[in-house]
């Protein structure tokens, strides 16, 4: 079982280039500040932490749980809703 969750990790790592994937380049840095916007408005005990590179980049934009979380791939802006909703029901 994960511990509770703490914060959430986004990568944010872009390449120069383009033959290899990263997260940025799937829109990483807009989910991360729309992220941040939707955790102070929910009031949720959650830290926000830009990352280079969770190692897993063909499945980007990542996310993941602190400390030691799942992941989440290929998030979109129209899931943050859904991604924080899921996060609300692990905090309790
Ligand atoms: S570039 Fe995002 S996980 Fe590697």
């Amino acid at each position: 079982m994960s511990p509770r969750p703490t914060g959430i990790i986004v990568c944010i790592n872009d390449r120069f280039t383009a033959s290899k994937p990263s997260c940025a380049r799937g829109g990483s840095v807009a989910i991360a500040d729309a992220l941040e916007q939707a955790i102070a408005e929910r009031g949720l005990a959650l830290t926000l932490e830009r990352l280079h590179c969770l190692g897993e980049c063909a499945l980007g934009p990542n996310l993941r749980l602190a400390p030691g979380g799942r992941f989440f791939h290929h998030v979109k802006l129209a899931d943050i809703p859904a991604i924080l909703d899921e996060i609300e029901k692990e905090l309790g």
